[in-house]
């Protein structure tokens, strides 16, 4: 029999959710807690509170969600001996610190884990930028932290130009990603998109460049600052630096009740509206995400991200849980600059998944299922493509002078992906 507890953090205080109970992955199910029904919120769009417990698949697209996937996943759970699809052992070793302000736990156990921070050396954040996934991956048991997506990746503690391992039930503030081997300039490619996408007036994450030597792929990290912590109203301290409040997140396939695997949209899956329909009816200020939403489609591909899939976009939480709006954009890379690329989107816009067919016209022609009229769509598109070339002239000017020598290569090829956008005609 599998028992684990649910918690999650308002405002610095951990309230008990509920618990997931069953004999195996198969059965496990999970049910709120009738206190928290009486004065929490729920925490999934899809786990709605209310007292009947539900169903394995409910309870897996929202649990097993949290855990990180593709290799990394592989790489945990053979640390932890465990199955890679026993999520719940994965979890109940891992989900100390989760992506938002859950905490899980195996259900009975009574020790205390001492919230630390443990002051990483630059030698080895050093060696964090020269290894692959495996040491990430030791790192991420160690601080018991589960991260979702697939690349190698760590959340630690930045305080003053100082990096610090999270340990016990201690918060990160920053998540902090590595190069990839068969992807070149993957770091300096992300965050050109993210700068140039900033620009364009796009609410994206806040992120630098971590350099440790001469700028190469081997010795640079990408780091973004969490939205999902607030570190300005801190109120408690650890080892005498402020602790971060947690804030409650989501992303778009737990929200929606789609389970990993299938985040890659196949053609009739009709995501797009779904998404739309997602933010209409939960966000706070709906009109304001829904252009939002909008831009980000476009953006993706102006520079030719065809891996813009549900779980790369997420809901954020307001602090007592009441409130809901789009998170900032992340995950942005052109990944067409690599012959690796799939040219197939991860969302459809109107029957077309081939990003090499898609337009300003494809965009719309989805009108309806966005639930956009087509007038606001041509002026978001144009908006965009007039704007693009100097967005991204000015991130460039800005990487080149951190000294990032690829910047230039990197910027002129996204320059010519953007080209081929804005003078296709419709296939
Ligand atoms: N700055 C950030 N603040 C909070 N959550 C983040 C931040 N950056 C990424 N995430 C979360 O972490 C997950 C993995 O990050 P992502 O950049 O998508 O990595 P990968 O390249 O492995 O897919 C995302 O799905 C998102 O929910
Ligand atoms: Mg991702």
């Amino acid at each position: 029999m599998r028992n684990l507890d649910v918690f999650i953090e308002i405002h610095g205080k951990e309230y008990y959710v509920g618990g997931i109970h069953g004999n195996n992955v198969m059965d496990a199910s999970f049910k709120y807690d009738h206190e928290y029904l009486n004065k929490g919120h729920a925490i999934s769009v899809m786990l709605p509170l209310r007292k009947e417990m539900f169903s394995p698949s409910e309870t897996s697209c929202f649990f097993e969600g949290l855990l990180p996937e593709g290799f990394s996943r592989k790489s945990v759970a053979a640390w932890l001996h465990a199955d890679e699809n026993d999520y719940l052992t994965i979890l109940a070793g891992l989900g100390k610190e989760c992506l938002g302000a859950i905490r899980i736990e195996e259900a009975g156990r009574n020790e205390v884990d001492d919230p630390q921070y443990e002051l990483l050396t630059a030698k080895q954040v050093k060696e964090l930028a020269a290894e692959g996934a495996t040491k990430s991956t030791e790192l991420l048991v160690k601080s018991h932290l589960s991260l979702t997506g697939a690349s190698g990746k760590v959340g630690l503690y930045y305080n003053e130009g100082r990096w610090f391992q999270p340990i016990g039930t201690a918060p990160s503030t920053h998540i902090v990603k590595q190069s990839h081997v068969r992807l070149k300039h993957i770091v300096e490619n992300e965050q050109l998109s993210l700068r140039t996408a900033a620009h364009l007036g796009i609410p994206t994450i806040d992120s630098f460049i971590v350099n440790h030597g001469t700028y190469q792929d081997s010795e640079i990290l990408l780091a973004s600052k969490r939205y999902d912590r607030n570190i300005e109203n801190s109120v408690k301290s650890i080892d005498g630096m402020p602790c971060p409040l947690r804030l409650h997140q989501e992303d778009f396939a737990q929200a929606l009740g789609i389970p990993g695997q299938r985040k890659y949209e196949s053609v009739g899956d009709g995501y797009l509206e779904k998404i739309f329909n997602l933010i209409r009816k939960n966000s706070n200020n709906p009109l304001r995400d829904q252009i939002l939403l909008l831009d980000i489609l476009i953006y993706d591909v102006l520079i030719g991200n065809t891996d813009n899939h549900i779980k790369n976009l997420s809901l954020l939480y307001s602090s007592d849980l009441s409130g809901i709006a789009l998170a900032p954009a992340y995950d942005l890379v052109s990944t067409m600059l690599y012959k690796e690329s799939t040219a197939e989107m991860s969302i459809v816009i109107a029957d077309e998944i081939l990003w090499d067919r898609i337009n300003k016209d494809t965009f719309i022609a989805a009108s309806p299922e966005m639930g956009i009229s087509s007038k606001v769509i041509e002026r978001e598109y144009k908006r965009l493509v007039e704007k693009f070339p100097v967005a991204l002239e000015e991130s460039m000017k800005e990487l080149r002078l951190e000294g990032f020598l690829n910047i230039d290569e990197i910027g002129q090829n996204m320059m010519r992906l953007y080209e081929s956008v804005v003078l296709r005609k419709r296939g």
